[in-house]
């Protein structure tokens, strides 16, 4: 998240962990077993899109998100001029769209001590409108952090019933009897303190659940799931910020553990959050540009979205595999576009150079098999080729990462099903100068080109300090074109 200071809230969350303890699922096993009344949202970053014109600027993430079976996007907002500009846009794009929206005040902006009033405010202004996300009858409202905030002063200045799904913290709000409900934003194996996890540090996300939970004691509660960590501005920008958490097969292991959970609610961490590497709406999502351009063009992340579809499909059912909402055999593949062995601490734009934790990450190229029928899965970086026999139904394989062509096939009877080569290489030299750790993602067959429009590169030269041109390349004809494997 943009302009984010976490030490606190992850302090925070140390506290709780320390004293987490297995939690009861049996509470709410009927729920899960009836399938109803889950729901799937995603967090929309509205920090970096003050830059849209009118509410049609929003329809494709609308038409995109609820095509996936998401319910409603999380409208992430500060305390911005241009706000409520852009709430009227979401607002009215999600209700032509047949979407559902909320807003999550952002408490790194919104001061919890003194904003009740005008948190509050800003809920009655929405709160009738028909894109409205309503649960339980009530209207719903979220946060990132929050702790503090006088919940009873703001549900009086909304002056309406409100389902509040805050996020904030066991350690720092000891007893959740203000809340309807709990959000954990801790989507990543961390170190306690905000960081990537260390040896004898080691949180996992699912210890978070547990954590939660318990504090929740019955209430419902909002897990997260995202699919990768990578942040790395540098001193051209005022709140340097270089790290990662733990990414690898992050995404399909995080959703089994959803599977298995059936929480009422999850949130996807995010749609378009670019600056920390995490969306996974399009490039072409219409977008300003931080910096972040420097390593987000060329990594399209469409094929993560592709994969939680039968995942998200499999949560609402209440299922535990998302292998009967596999509709289509489909290859999802990603990787980082250098080895970690690349030195590129010379030309890179931070201070500190390798993002802190990048030793977390595995040199691999990682595939996931959404299945209709068993197969076999052949995956082929530069000089490494490897095979695996995939059943039918979701499966995670992975190959050593080497420099040069990554290609995939599905062979079935010794036939060849699909085959694509990545428009991507694994390249020998630093992209731009910098360290990139974002993701590269791939689909077998490819999914739509997408790359970042115009304004999405208006930061991408600040800061560099090698010469690199700001335009999408992968879809130009210079990228190696698919042949047959
Ligand atoms: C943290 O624990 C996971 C297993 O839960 C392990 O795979 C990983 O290597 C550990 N990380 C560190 C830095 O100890």
């Amino acid at each position: 998240m943009r302009f984010t200071s976490w030490s606190s809230l992850a302090v925070g969350l140390l506290a709780a962990m320390t004293s987490a303890a297995p939690y009861n699922y049996e509470s709410s096993v009927e729920d899960r077993q009836a399938g109803t009344g889950r729901m799937v949202f995603a967090h929309f970053m509205m920090g970096i899109i003050a830059n849209r014109q009118s509410s049609a600027d929003y329809d494709s993430d609308m038409k995109r998100a609820k095509a996936a079976g998401i319910d409603a996007f999380a409208l992430n907002v500060g305390t911005d001029d241009y706000t409520e500009k852009q709430l009227d846009f979401a607002y009215e794009s999600a209700a032509k769209n047949d979407m559902k929206v909320f807003i999550s005040f952002d408490f790194n902006w919104f001061a919890p001590a003194s904003s009740a009033a005008q948190v509050g405010g800003l809920i009655k202004k929405y709160a009738s409108k028909p894109a409205q996300l309503k649960v339980d009858n009530k209207i719903f409202v979220s946060s990132f952090n929050g702790d503090g905030l006088d919940v009873a002063a703001m549900r009086s200045a909304a002056g309406t019933d409100l389902y509040f799904a805050p996020n904030f913290h066991p350690g720092q709000t000891p007893d959740a009897k203000a809340v309807e409900a709990g959000f954990n934003w801790i989507a990543w194996p961390n170190n306690g303190e905000n960081r990537a996890p260390q040896p004898g540090k080691n949180i996992t996300v699912k210890a978070g659940d547990e954590a939660y939970s318990k504090w929740l004691a019955g209430k419902d509660y909002l897990a997260p799931v995202s699919p990768w960590f990578f942040t790395h501005y540098g001193q051209e920008v005022s709140y340097s910020k270089n790290w990662v958490f733990p990414g690898d097969l992050l995404w399909y292991n995080r959703w089994n553990e959803i599977l298995e959970l059936g929480p009422r609610f999850i949130e996807i961490i995010t749609w378009n959050d670019y600056g920390e590497s995490h969306y996974i709406g399009n490039l072409a999502s219409p977008h300003s540009d931080d910096g972040n351009s420097k390593w987000v063009n060329d990594m399209p992340h469409n094929g993560w979205l592709d994969m939680a579809i039968p995942y998200i499909a499999a949560y609402k059912a209440g299922q535990k595999s998302p292998a009967s909402f596999i509709k289509e055999d489909k290859l999802i593949y990603w990787y980082r576009p250098t080895l970690k062995s690349l030195d590129c601490t010379a030309t890179d734009t931070t201070v500190d150079g390798r993002p802190n934790g990048y030793e977390t990450f595995e040199d691999s190229v990682f595939v996931v098999a959404l299945l209709k029928e068993d197969g076999k899965v052949t995956a082929t970086s530069g000089s490494n080729t490897k095979s695996f026999d995939a059943k039918a139904g979701a499966s995670a394989w992975k190959v050593d990462m080497a420099v040069g062509k990554q290609s995939f096939k599905l062979g079935r009877g010794g036939k060849e099903v699909i085959s694509a080569i990545s428009l991507r290489d694994v390249s020998d030299k630093c992209p731009c100068g910098i360290y990139n750790y974002n993701a590269f993602v791939g689909t077998v067959p490819a999914g739509p080109s997408d790359s970042l429009g115009p304004e999405g590169f208006t930061g991408f030269n600040k800061g560099l300090k090698v010469q690199c041109e700001a335009k999408p390349s992968l879809s130009s004809g210079s990228a190696p074109k698919p042949t047959s494997a």
